[in-house]
């Protein structure tokens, strides 16, 4: 099998990669490990900037996003039984957030991908990428009890923090960048309409917790937990619980309580490998980076890194200029490198935790003191929610 540019991977960076290329006019072939219906149905992020909402548009995968996306224009900081709310438009020149899931992404993108695309191979698990810096490399993968090979001119590892691309890029050649936080998120699903019209990101003592949503009928929750937690070890009524003295707040707000339909545990990691090039492989989303989740920047990462992919190879498809490959990892790891320092200061302002001292603590609550009492603290926040400027 042949083709121009061989897709490791079908998770969003995959999928949205396949879609730019194609409308490029650029051949290319996707390659997933899981089983179609695993792949839909795995719940992660929920908030796209306004770049993600315009990319996916442009590549017509926006209808329903548009039908059924709920479009947020803040959120509110909740601690020490104050809520403040950041004003997104007001504070960002008009700037805004969609609400709409990761999952709906996939599968818009995976219905426009089978009835118009390049191919997708579901089931096709990668086991090597050979020859990554030659003129020729080549994709070794598991397909149907059969080992097969595709030959390209690039490969996109597009395969995640566990997958294999980056790993096939010399230990010697790379830097990687790690923090493991000390706790985990837990999160739910419940059938349930919001208790809120906004996102509520709770700082207590008795740890983070976030209130966001689905639709207007599925609420999703999260509650920061110990690092080890066994999700069966908390019963429904002990996350509701647990959930409503977080978000507790003076005056007579009241969270609702439905059925849990879905518990996980997240951990929390901030990652990066650099570079995210290694000669004709090119590292994108979370198979390079990882951000913990409290900025809710990942999705939204690993579609700048592929919108800033397909640039690069439509121009050399056109042109052979390899200009913009060339500069793609340091184009990448610039605003990387923001969303890691956006989502590390949230992760760290937000969760507090015992190995701090009491005046570390205190000074995280004056961080957010400073938020809520000045507009230019608020505008820094809400200019790297709503997300930079691509460059
Ligand atoms: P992925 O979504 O990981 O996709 C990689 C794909 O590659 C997968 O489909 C995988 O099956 C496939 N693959 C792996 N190995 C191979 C192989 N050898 N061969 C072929 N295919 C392979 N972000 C937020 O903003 N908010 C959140 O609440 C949030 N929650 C998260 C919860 C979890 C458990 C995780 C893991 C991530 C979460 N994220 C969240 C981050 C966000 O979901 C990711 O940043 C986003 O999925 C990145 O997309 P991606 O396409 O780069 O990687
Ligand atoms: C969601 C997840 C996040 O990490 C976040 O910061 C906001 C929303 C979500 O899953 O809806």
């Amino acid at each position: 099998m042949r083709t121009t540019v061989g897709i490791v991977g079908g998770g969003p960076a995959g999928l949205l990669l396949a879609r730019l290329l194609h409308r490029a006019g650029v051949d290319c072939v996707v390659l997933e490990s899981r089983d179609h219906g695993y792949v839909e149905a795995r719940q992660r992020a929920g908030i796209l900037e306004q770049g993600t909402v315009d990319a996916l548009r442009a590549c017509g995968a926006g209808a329903r996003m548009d039908r059924e996306g709920l479009l947020h224009h803040g959120i509110e900081l909740r601690f020490e039984g104050r809520a403040h709310r950041v004003d997104f438009p007001a504070l960002t020149g008009g700037r805004s957030v969609m609400v709409y899931a990761q999952t709906e992404v996939v599968k818009d993108l995976i219905a426009l991908q089978l009835t118009d695309g390049p191919p997708l191979l579901f089931g096709a698990e990668v086991l090597a990428i050979e020859g990554p810096d030659s003129a020729a490399p080549a994709i070794r993968f598991r397909h149907e009890g059969r080992e097969q090979t595709l030959h390209c001119d690039f490969v996109a590892g597009c395969d995640g923090f566990h997958g294999v691309a980056r790993r096939a890029v010399p230990a010697r050649l790379t830097t990687v960048y790690e923090r493991v936080y000390p706790y985990s998120w837990l999160g739910v699903l419940a059938d349930v309409a919001p208790s809120c019209e906004e996102l509520i990101y709770a700082r207590h003592r008795r740890g983070f917790a976030l209130h966001s949503m689905r639709s207007p009928l599925v609420s999703r929750l999260y509650l920061q937990v110990a690092a080890d937690t066994d999700p069966a070890g908390w019963s429904d009524e002990r996350i509701w619980d647990e959930l409503s003295a977080r978000f507790a707040v003076d005056g007579d707000w009241a969270l609702e309580r439905g059925p849990i339909t879905a518990k996980s545990v997240t951990p929390m990691r901030s990652f990066v490998q650099e570079p995210m090039r290694h000669g004709r492989l090119f590292l994108a989303g979370d198979a390079a980076h990882i951000v913990p989740p409290t900025g809710a920047k990942g999705l939204n990462l690993a579609v700048t890194d592929v919108i800033t992919l397909a640039r690069a190879l439509a121009l050399h498809h056109e042109t052979g200029s390899t200009e913009l490959l060339d500069g793609y990892s340091e184009t990448c790891l610039r605003r990387v490198w923001q969303a890691e320092r956006f989502s590390y200061f949230m992760t760290d302002t937000l969760h507090p935790h015992p190995d701090r001292s009491p005046f570390e603590e205190r000074l995280r609550l004056a961080q957010l003191e400073r938020i809520a009492d000045s507009p230019t603290a608020s505008a820094e926040l809400a200019e790297n929610y709503v997300g930079l400027p691509l460059i």
